[in-house]
């Protein structure tokens, strides 16, 4: 009973509305739009950024990610899980990439990328399954519904109840 038009999509030859706080559009093109890539592993992802705009921190549970830019520079990044040894820090790996430059962001870690310069960027990415699922960190920690317990937040943070206040508030 399947049919073409379930291994078609169309909708990514336009740019992506970017007018929200991070100033970025993720056009997501998973089992969820696109039926036919249901249990084949793999996935895409279009994003537009407006000028000095951002992905800001998220990880997939699911999927390693590999980016391409295709138009300007994007600053990314990803953070390594904690180390064994306490007193280590977690490892930051960051590039400046330029146009058809690549990157990748392995499965699980928490990663962000940022337009640093002053015009549009494009850039696509694969996924290495169908519902790479995503965690943006801010909405997790700051923004959930209801909220995390304050008095435990402003611990976890070592900083005063109005600093959560003011977090929990931009969300
Ligand atoms: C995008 O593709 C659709 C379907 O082919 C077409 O109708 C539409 O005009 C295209 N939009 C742009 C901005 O090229
Ligand atoms: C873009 O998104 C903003 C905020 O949701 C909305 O007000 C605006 O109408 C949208 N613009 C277009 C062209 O869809």
């Amino acid at each position: 009973m399947v049919v073409a038009v379930d291994f078609f999509f169309l909708d990514l030859n336009r740019t992506g509305n970017t007018s929200n706080p991070f100033g970025s559009r993720v056009t997501s093109v998973n089992n969820n739009q696109l039926s036919g890539l249901n249990t084949l592993g793999i996935s895409l992802v279009h994003i537009d950024y407006a000028p000095y705009h951002l992905n800001p921190p998220h990880t997939h549970p699911r999927a390693t990610e590999v980016l391409v830019v295709l138009e300007v520079t994007l600053n990314v990044g990803f953070v390594t899980s904690n180390p064994a040894d306490p007193n280590q820090n977690n490892k930051r790996f960051t590039k400046y990439l330029n146009p058809r430059d690549i990157f990748v962001f392995p499965e699980g870690l928490t990663h962000f990328r940022f337009n640093v310069g002053d015009k549009n960027v494009v850039a696509f990415a694969g996924l290495s399954i169908q519902n790479p699922g995503v965690l943006t960190i801010d909405n997790v920690v700051f923004g959930s519904d209801p909220s995390i317990n304050q008095a435990m937040l402003t611990k976890a943070f070592q900083v005063e109840k109005r600093v959560i206040d003011y977090l929990q508030a931009q969300l």
